[in-house]
């Protein structure tokens, strides 16, 4: 197994809380501890243990590093600024691969994603140099354009998803940690669509974006725990740790410096997201039992198909230049996936399956 497999694997264990390793988001790379504050804050300084989901939203959505973990007292009184501050471990990640495609919505088991919208009249502010352009054929540019916009509109569809695993998490009582994680996601998500779009532009040269959304007027939510752990065994653990472990094998094949840029930065989030998703598990495995338990088994028992996906072409070559920009074969794509599943999420979701017996 690849080091970006070792550290996903190591993560997601932490998160999920296999091992006595405590519950939630901690990670284990470079850590450092800064002083964050809160910049509203309620008229008394929340503890430490209650500040770190606030601290959370507040500070981490453009943050290099995430805050994981309040070590020192909340300071009782506000500073003369009226801030809440406390000293926080921060985590970076910033060697550690990526996860691309995020959750889109699934709305009966359907993914569900905007139209692209119209090119807009407006040029594109280039993300990309000229000289970097001028290196691609119109072909490439064409495959890149297309790559990157339905990766944003995947992104984009995940907005709604994380809004939905808010509400269910509400829904069923979730620690608030887990549901101000989940609102973060959402955030996290738009920042990712949006810096995909300005990428698909650059190589399309005009100006991409999002349109509606067909979403229905009542958004449906899981009726049952054991419904939401089920969901989120397929989208989080499965499909996420996946989108993870395939990001990271972009970031490691990208050579463009704006591209790769753009990939490290999906990939500190997505790591995160998978992180949500097997506490997320975890949380209702603890709290709903045995019935609980015996579906999220049956999720983890169940094995993935490697065929290729409908429509994806067959044997498209993999071909370096669309490398180097982020691209990657749909054929070698399933195989990073397959190696995940086998190598990472099945043997941590049995781990997961024993600690929580
Ligand atoms: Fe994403
Ligand atoms: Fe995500």
């Amino acid at each position: 197994m690849d080091a970006d497999l070792r550290r996903l694997c190591a993560r997601i264990a932490a998160a999920a809380g296999i091992g006595s390793i405590p519950l939630l988001l901690a990670s284990y790379a470079s850590d450092e501890t800064v002083e964050l504050c809160l910049e509203s804050p309620p008229d008394t300084c929340p503890s430490a243990i209650d500040a770190l989901p606030l601290l959370y939203v507040e500070n981490g959505t453009d943050r290099v590093c995430s805050p994981s973990a309040v070590i020192g007292e909340a300071i009782p009184e506000k500073s003369a600024l009226g801030d809440c501050c406390y000293e926080v471990i921060e985590t970076c990640n910033n060697t550690m691969g990526i996860g691309c495609r995020g959750r889109p919505l699934s709305i009966g088991g359907t993914a569900t994603i905007a139209v692209r919208r119209a090119a807009l009249p407006a040029q594109p502010r280039s993300e990309l140099r000229p000289e970097q352009l001028a290196a691609l054929t119109r072909a490439q540019r064409d495959q890149l354009a297309s790559f990157w916009t339905d990766l944003a509109l995947a992104e984009h569809a995940s907005i709604a998803e994380f809004h939905r695993v808010s509400l269910e998490l509400l829904r069923f009582g979730a620690p608030e940690v887990l549901i101000a994680a989940a609102q973060r996601a959402a955030i996290d998500e738009a920042r990712h669509a949006r810096r995909a779009f300005e990428l698909a532009s650059s190589y399309a040269g005009e100006r991409l974006s999002a349109g509606a959304m067909q979403l229905p007027v009542a958004m449906p939510l899981a009726a049952t725990l054991v419904e939401l752990a089920t969901n989120t065994v397929q989208g989080g653990c499965i499909a996420e740790t996946q989108s993870a472990a395939l990001c990271m094998r972009l970031v490691s094949r990208a050579t463009d410096a704006k591209v790769k840029s753009v990939l490290e930065g999906i990939v500190r989030d997505e790591l995160r997201h998978a992180e949500l998703a097997w506490a997320i598990v975890r949380w209702a495995m603890d709290v709903g039992g045995a019935a609980v338990k015996e579906a999220v088994a049956i999720e983890f028992g169940a094995r993935p198909s490697r065929s290729t996906p409908d429509g994806a072409p067959v044997g498209t070559p993999d071909d370096p230049m669309l490398a180097a920009h982020g691209w990657i074969a749909p054929e070698a794509e399933q195989a990073v996936n397959y190696e995940c599943w086998r190598a990472v999420v099945r043997p941590v979701g049995q781990a997961l399956l024993r600690d929580a017996a």
